[in-house]
């Protein structure tokens, strides 16, 4: 089949566009609002967009908490879904006022950044701190505003759960990240193999 993507003209029952693009790893964001709380909300348009330095992104449809958070405060955490921590990723993403700590809401321990203000997830094994860097706005249909916001950041500083380090190499078998699929479904990363690159 093939749809007109501005129309959308899918003809299914939901739209696939999700779906196609999958898996997406899961950035779970951590900030502190300028009046003092602790934010946390997972998300699937997230990756890394860089080595040297390292960035990642985020893309928040509409200026929610964690965008406008990282850019009042000029700082963010990424947190690494695992899981095990499902549900209490999934409870983070209630939308819930600016003056609820949904790391408390969803039972998790916040344990003190080393260069930001934002604190990691101790439950969660990766933690990458970061330096807001710049918000890109997408225009939405027919230019018109109010669409995606892709909030880029600069990582700072990276933790690792000792554990998952087996022989110099990050073990992703020990992580178990998950990630986003369509509709309401997630993957597990339990299947791993290596191909090496050519030359
Ligand atoms: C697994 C998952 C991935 C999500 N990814 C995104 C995303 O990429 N962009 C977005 O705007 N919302 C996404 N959401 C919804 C947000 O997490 C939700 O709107 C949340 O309330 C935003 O919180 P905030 O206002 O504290 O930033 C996702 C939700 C889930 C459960």
């Amino acid at each position: 089949m093939f749809y007109d993507a501005i129309e959308n003209n899918h003809g299914l029952s939901h739209d696939p566009f999700k779906a196609l693009v999958a898996p997406r790893p899961i950035g779970w964001i951590s900030t502190i609002g300028t009046n003092g709380v602790v934010n946390l909300a997972p998300y699937s348009f997230f990756n890394a967009c860089g080595t040297d330095p390292h960035y990642v992104m985020f893309a928040s449809s509409g200026r929610k908490d964690s965008q406008r958070n990282a850019e009042e405060t000029g700082e963010f955490v990424c947190l690494l879904a695992t899981y095990e921590l499902r549900d209490k990723m999934n409870t983070t993403s209630a939308g819930v006022a600016s003056d609820v700590d949904e790391m408390q809401l969803a039972g998790l321990t916040p344990v003190p950044s080393v260069l930001v203000r934002p604190p990691r997830v101790k439950e969660s094994p990766v933690a990458f701190e970061c330096r807001y860097y710049r918000t890109i706005e997408l225009p939405g249909k027919n230019g018109a505003a109010g669409g995606y916001s892709i909030v880029l950041g600069q990582v700072l500083g990276v933790h690792i759960d000792d554990g998952v380090i087996v022989d110099g190499l990050v073990d992703v078998s020990r992580l178990r990240p998950i990630a986003r699929l369509g509709y309401q479904d997630y993957s597990v990363v339990d299947n791993i193999f290596t191909l090496r690159r050519p030359g």
